[in-house]
């Protein structure tokens, strides 16, 4: 077994989220060398450590498997020549460590002749300091060989290397677990890293990159022909690869909205389910070779018959760009959101053109997330939670303010959340008037609630807050934040129609 561990091969190890562990190193209850930790560390910070908290890691992925829908999360084993690759590296390691143990135990036999030889030339006290010198030696070697003496960690250890493989990647320092068949870009999406690329289907090479180090396996053909140098040079495409050892690769990602490029995508409609009688649930599903890419958070422009179109935020993760939700609420006037209610069927097309805006997770802040949803502003607000979930952030909360009981409309996901989560809290809040026109006693109104919910919660003014929902009632929650010393890089804000 490896003596350090990345944070995330040790969270999976231990059953706790990387957060944790982040905190941990920040109180310095955990030492951490360029991010990794030492087995002996993660020991003594969790003594308890044993082979069955495997369940809870199996808690924390079905918790995801619920929060984002199974068609994300499918498990499954590894390839076998994979899993055959695994295995073989690890025999190499085990027939190095038996043979390095033959040694030792030639060598140990070899010192207790020494030892007889040297006490035999001593006089009595020296011979004694020399006896318990070697007593000692002896029962270190009977504790360290005693069949309890294996450390639990290292079996999880060596089961979790069969089952996956870790990816660092250069220069970001991000890293993740490959795991079942998952290629090395499916798996970073999981993990909400956004690596650079275009089709997910081996055609437009913009998930080239490099193997620094470690074995890939190419599972899936590609169109795309990447040249005899670049493959001397390690380039692989990262959408038709899986990772068979931990490997090191050099690769893009996306640090802000202008790293992702614009597109325009003709998708059908997958379902469109009535939530209730004023807002659908489109279900939109991209062709095989064309995904959207965007970060959570972004809108994008829907086109639909001849001449209707809107922009609207994305309310699914981009951990699964080929298939994207969007909450559709009618409304006087809205001549796109009638049409989608009164002609839009399964297998419709819909042109996508996007994405848009900056409502984005700020994701190396390491404070806690404060979400302010009003009324359809959770479609955005969902996306954001989902990306965060992915990331493993430490502290999440969900306020969700509905003109009326009715405006709050997927309760069920956001009670899902909290009574999975540790670190999920949500509370619902009615304001009792219409959120799109919100001004004057209004105003007071909405004022005194969000007073309360600081008043009960002192962590809130040391969080990042992000707030989506009609214009009006965003504004006032801004002014009022902004009002109470946030500085504006710690308030995002997006208006949703
Ligand atoms: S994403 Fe297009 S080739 Fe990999």
């Amino acid at each position: 077994m490896s003596e350090v561990l990345s944070l995330t091969r040790a969270a999976r190890l231990i059953g706790v989220t990387r957060a944790e562990l982040q905190k941990k190193i920040q109180r310095g209850e955990m030492i951490s060398h360029d991010g990794m930790v030492t087995v002996g560390n993660l020991l003594a910070c969790y003594p308890d450590a044993q082979l069955e908290d495997t369940a809870e890691t199996r808690r924390i992925a079905l918790i995801k498997e619920r929060a984002f829908g199974k068609r994300v999360f499918e498990r499954a084993l590894p390839e076998p020549e994979v899993l055959a690759a695994r295995i073989t590296e690890l025999s190499t390691t085990l027939a190095h460590s038996q043979a390095q143990v033959k040694q030792f135990n030639a060598l140990l036999g070899k010192l207790w002749d020494k030892f007889g030889e040297i006490e035999a030339r001593l006089d009595s006290t020296s011979r004694k300091t020399m006896e318990d010198l070697r007593i000692w030696v002896k029962q270190e070697v009977e504790m360290a060989t005693e069949p309890g003496f294996v450390n639990p960690l290292a079996i999880k250890d060596t089961v979790l290397r069969v089952m996956t493989a870790q990816v660092t990647v250069l220069p970001s320092k991000h890293d993740f677990l490959v795991e079942g068949h998952d290629t090395l870009l499916e798996a970073a999406m999981r993990s909400g890293i956004p690596l650079n690329y275009g089709c997910s289907g081996g055609n437009c090479g913009l998930c080239k990159a490099r193997v620094l180090s470690g074995e890939v396996k190419k599972t899936r053909q590609h169109d795309f022909v990447i040249s005899e140098s670049e493959k001397q040079q390690g380039y692989v495409l990262l959408c038709s690869n899986t990772a068979v050892s931990d490997v090191v690769i050099e690769a893009e990602v996306a640090g802000s909205v202008r790293d992702i490029p614009f597109q325009q995508i003709s998708a059908h409609v997958k379902t469109t389910g009535h939530i209730d009688d004023d807002m659908i649930l489109l279900h939109l599903q991209t062709p095989r070779t064309q995904r959207l890419r965007f970060l959570a958070g972004q809108s994008v422009t829907l086109r639909v018959g001849q001449s209707y179109s809107m922009e609207l935020p994305i309310a699914s993760c981009p951990c699964d760009d080929r298939n994207v939700l969007f909450h559709i609420h009618r409304q006087p006037g809205n001549l796109f959101a009638d049409y989608v209610f009164d002609h839009l069927r399964n297998n419709d097309t819909v042109e996508m053109e996007g994405p848009h805006g900056e409502f984005i997770l700020s994701e190396r802040s390491p404070r806690p997330l404060y979400f302010f949803a009003f009324d359809s502003g959770f479609a955005p607000i969902k996306s954001l939670i989902e990306h965060a979930l992915s990331l493993d952030a430490e502290t999440i909360r969900l306020h969700w303010f509905g003109s009326s009981q009715r405006h709050i409309y997927l309760p069920n996901i956001a009670h899902a959340w909290r009574d999975a989560l540790d670190n999920f809290r949500y509370e619902e809040h009615v304001a009792g008037f219409d959120l799109r026109t919100v001004s004057g006693k209004r105003e007071e109104m909405l004022r005194k609630q969000l007073d309360a919910i600081v008043a009960a919660d002192a962590g809130l003014l040391q969080s990042d807050i992000y707030i989506a929902g009609p214009e009006d009632a965003v504004g006032v929650a801004e002014r009022y934040f902004l009002g109470k010393g946030l500085p504006k890089t710690r308030v995002a804000v997006a208006s949703v129609k």
